[in-house]
């Protein structure tokens, strides 16, 4: 897949806005401010398709963006981001929550985590939930340029271990958009 010619397509509050439900979507979830509209900026090779922001909870609709015909990538909204009002955390987190369970063209999801602090339990629950509805899930562990060469690999290593437990559905890589670490392995993945 090329994925330098991705387009903008639409954003969408919920499922019954998004385009029609066949194809292929992955769909990229994590933590505000994990680094998932980067990440899909850094896939595309675009600067600004999808909107980044030093502030968390920038993302608060189902962004979608068309690779090819049929195949889409996913921006969604962060979860576990305690500032944004209750009201609206419950619509987003619902729209969210709807997304990932009725979405059939939805094949894989990677999931992003600040490589400082990964596996919290909103992230434990999004791959255990995600794994149970058998997707492919690839464990992005991001802004692994903050750290290390050996705190980086000593991180991935203990993530790995302890995706163990989920089989082989779960892959777990590090990277960086800001440095372009990883890149070449996200593409790849999202690619099969
Ligand atoms: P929400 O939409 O709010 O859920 O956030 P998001 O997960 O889409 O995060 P976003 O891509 O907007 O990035 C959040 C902040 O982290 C921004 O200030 C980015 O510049 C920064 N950031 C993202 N990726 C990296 C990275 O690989 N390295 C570093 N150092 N900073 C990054
Ligand atoms: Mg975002």
């Amino acid at each position: 897949l090329l994925f330098q010619n991705t387009r903008f397509s639409t954003s969408a509050p919920d499922i019954r806005h998004m385009p029609a439900d066949d194809g292929i979507e992955i769909a990229f979830a994590g933590r505000s401010n994990a680094g998932k509209s980067s990440a899909l900026n850094a896939l595309t090779r675009q600067k600004r398709l999808a909107k980044t922001s030093s502030t968390p909870g920038r993302t608060q609709l189902i962004n979608v963006f068309n690779v090819i015909d049929d195949v889409r990538l996913i921006d969604l909204p962060g979860y576990g981001f305690a500032k944004v009002p209750i009201a609206v955390r419950n619509k987003w987190q619902r729209a969210l929550g709807e997304y990932l369970q009725k979405r059939q063209c939805l094949k894989g999801l990677v999931v992003l985590m600040d490589i400082r602090h990964p596996l919290k339990d909103l992230d434990q629950q999004m791959v255990g939930w995600a794994v149970d509805s058998g997707l492919q899930v690839l464990v992005t562990l991001t802004k692994a340029d903050k750290l290390s060469q050996s705190e980086r690999s000593k991180m991935l290593k203990k993530v790995r271990e302890a995706c163990l437990f989920y089989g082989d559905q779960v892959e777990v890589i590090t990277f960086s958009s800001l440095r372009k670490f990883g890149l070449e392995q996200l593409e790849e993945t999202v690619n099969r």
